[in-house]
């Protein structure tokens, strides 16, 4: 196919992009020592909670929660602001370390930060001074052993898995919020992680591009099986992805049910089925929340 960007027989066009590579320090990067064979993406969060105490405030992010994610199982937690999704999803990144309680991947208690568990944010955290190309290699620089050429053949695909393929030049600033999330997502599934985290993936785009990205993200999970486990307070967003949505409440933050999604994939979110599920979720969510004010 035709390709306004840089030739396949040059794919080492743009010196910067080597040098700010190679600029970054390894302690910039996840852990990458820990046991790389086997595992399949299992997820166990067991009695987990988290208190932040600031000066005068004590907040009791999460008390006890505890959920399985099975191997290449896409889970999403729901919850009003607050409950303490980011928090958990942050554990179980090991961002954040919890008070008590314990995450498991692939059996092995989580201590930090790993290349088979990345995560994805609401605003792209993106580098400004690498272009498009660029930004989805540093990922890659997460997996050891790979030559530079491997690395730009490996951008390269998952550009094209997120439709970027044209952009591999472009700068950031040149792109749209959905294509700087498309590149996030290429940047995040270059090195082939056993689990894939989402914060409000979507949340700041518009409603269009959203949609969009849904189709997009349910094609390439059925290409890329992994394990995800998405954030959102979108109830209707959660049951279009989900095949498991988790209803959280607080304060304290606490997994309160789970619905399970038994329709077809791909799905649209603007189906009927899509919204009596979302309904019925929606209506779960604020009895918790009525039943939490009551005195
Ligand atoms: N680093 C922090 N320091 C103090 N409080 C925090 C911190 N992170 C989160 N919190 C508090 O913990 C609670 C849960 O936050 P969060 O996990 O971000 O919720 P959600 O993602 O569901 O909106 C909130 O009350 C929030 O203010
Ligand atoms: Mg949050």
């Amino acid at each position: 196919m035709f390709e306004t960007d840089a030739p396949r027989t040059d794919p080492a066009p743009d010196p910067d992009i080597d040098t700010c590579l190679a600029e970054m320090h390894p302690a910039d990067m996840p852990e990458t020592d820990i046991v790389e064979e086997g595992g399949e993406g299992d997820l166990v969060v067991d009695a987990v909670s988290k208190r932040f105490r600031t000066g005068r405030t004590d907040v009791h992010a999460l008390d006890n929660v505890s959920l399985h994610v099975r191997p290449g199982e896409f889970v999403c937690l729901v919850g009003p602001s607050g409950c303490g999704k980011s928090t958990l999803l942050d554990i179980i990144a090991g961002l954040t370390r919890p008070d008590q309680g314990e995450v498991r991947a692939d059996e092995l208690v989580v201590a930090g930060p790993h290349r088979h568990r990345l995560v994805m944010f609401q605003e792209a955290a993106l580098f400004p001074w690498l272009n498009t190309l660029g930004n989805v290699m540093f990922g890659l620089k997460l997996v050891r052993g790979l030559t530079r050429q491997q690395r730009v053949e490996i951008a390269r695909s998952h550009l094209r898995l997120v439709g970027l393929e044209k952009f591999a030049r472009a700068n950031l600033h040149e792109l749209s919020g959905g294509m700087r999330q498309r590149v996030a997502l290429a940047r995040a599934l270059a090195p082939d992680p056993r689990v894939l985290l989402m914060d409000e993936p979507f949340s700041a785009l518009d409603a269009m591009t959203r949609e969009q990205l849904y189709l997009d993200l349910q094609r390439i999970r059925e290409q890329r099986r992994k394990t995800i486990v998405l954030v959102t307070h979108n109830v209707r967003e959660a049951v279009c992805l989900a095949d498991r949505v988790i209803l959280m409440s607080s304060p304290p933050g606490r997994i309160r049910d789970e619905f399970t999604i038994s329709l077809p994939q791909p799905r649209d979110i603007n189906t009927a089925e899509v919204a009596s599920y979302a309904s019925r979720i929606t209506t779960a969510l604020r009895n918790y929340a009525d039943s939490d004010l009551a005195p």
